[in-house]
């Protein structure tokens, strides 16, 4: 992205190895102005997530606002934090943590959204790599939201690629599926990173490392101990993944997106999520919009751009050349 004038984004995010590492690319990254993070359930508690994008902000040195959003889905029963895949911290447990002083923004992750585009009309982009909860709530709160905000790309849900956590559902949509089908037919301007475009990019932890040996920070090092741990649990599950020793860069591809669209293929077409049953957190998409389906639901969702495709050497390269660059401080 060469933008001639910043671009204003919301972070909605559950920290997280691939939230941590989407977090330092666009701090990294020249041209985004991070106006705020707004945490929700997902990998950790809400505490938890609120607790990590502090720290992480803090030992980047750099001043943002952190907010505490949802802390259970809307409709379903919450699950256990996945702490074999994120650690029990969120951060592949880290042994020790510097003291940082920053606190957190008293105001819900809700609130502060629509503050935020109320105070911003039609600048802020949200980008949420998490349980879709905040943004669900901040709809409610706010009817006019869609036309507040200048668009929205979730990380979350698949089309053709298999789910992760089900055959068919992808882990955000999974964790809270009723607020994803708010999300998915609220009007915005919406792009999906789904696990189609996800799937195909592998980030090498030897990158990480690389990135770790240039700045010698504190920052990079956290990400570092992180993704090993996160690394380690994909490459015990994907042989193809345990050959290059790394991860699936997940919610690093929606910054991506944001940054240089040209690398992604799209689809757009009307998206709804199975809210109940064994499809439950499925991303259904009609691909066949020539034909009209009898079906209830369909006739008036709007358009999703859909990510189907991605150039995954080229990702990887924006990816190392953003973080390579100077964008840590001693
Ligand atoms: C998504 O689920 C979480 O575990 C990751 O942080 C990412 O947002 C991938 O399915
Ligand atoms: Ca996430």
């Amino acid at each position: 992205m060469s933008l001639s004038s910043p671009r204003k984004v919301i972070f909605d995010t559950d920290p997280g190895v691939d939230d941590a590492m989407a977090l330092y690319y666009a701090l990294a990254r020249p041209g985004m102005e991070m106006v705020g993070i707004t945490t929700t359930f997902g990998n950790v508690s809400v505490e938890q997530a609120a607790t990590n994008a502090l720290y992480l902000t803090a030992i980047a040195k750099r001043n943002v606002a952190v907010t505490q959003g949802v802390k259970t889905p809307w409709v379903k029963p919450g699950e256990a934090p996945p702490d074999f895949i994120h650690g029990a911290d969120g951060l592949g447990n880290l042994p020790s943590r510097q003291a940082t002083t920053n606190r957190v923004d008293p105001r819900s992750s809700a609130q502060f959204i629509v503050d935020m585009a109320r105070a911003h009309p039609g600048e802020i982009t949200l980008v949420a790599v998490g349980p879709l909860g905040n943004l669900a709530a901040a709809l409610m709160l706010e009817p006019a939201l869609k036309t507040l905000l200048r668009e929205v790309i979730i990380m979350g849900g698949t089309v053709l690629e298999p789910g992760n956590v089900s055959p068919v559902a992808e882990a955000n949509i999974w964790n809270d599926p009723h607020a994803a089908d708010k999300v998915f037919t609220a009007g915005w301007k919406l792009t999906m990173v789904g696990l189609d475009v996800t799937h195909q990019v592998i980030v090498p932890v030897a990158l990480i490392q690389k990135i770790a040996d240039q700045h010698r920070h504190i920052a990079t090092d956290t990400l570092l101990h992180a993704v090993k741990f996160y690394a380690d649990f994909y490459s015990g599950l994907y042989p193809h993944v345990a050959k290059i020793y790394g991860c699936f860069g997940h919610d690093v591809l929606a910054f991506i997106y944001l940054t240089n669209p040209e690398l992604f293929t799209l689809q757009s077409g009307r998206i709804r999520v199975a809210t109940e049953g064994i499809a439950q957190g499925q991303t259904m998409m009609n691909r066949r919009d020539s034909i009209s389906y009898p079906q209830a639901g369909w006739g008036d969702a709007p358009d999703t751009h859909v990510c189907m495709q991605v150039q995954a050497d080229g990702a990887l390269q924006v990816f190392e050349s953003t973080l390579m660059g100077p964008w840590l401080s001693a």
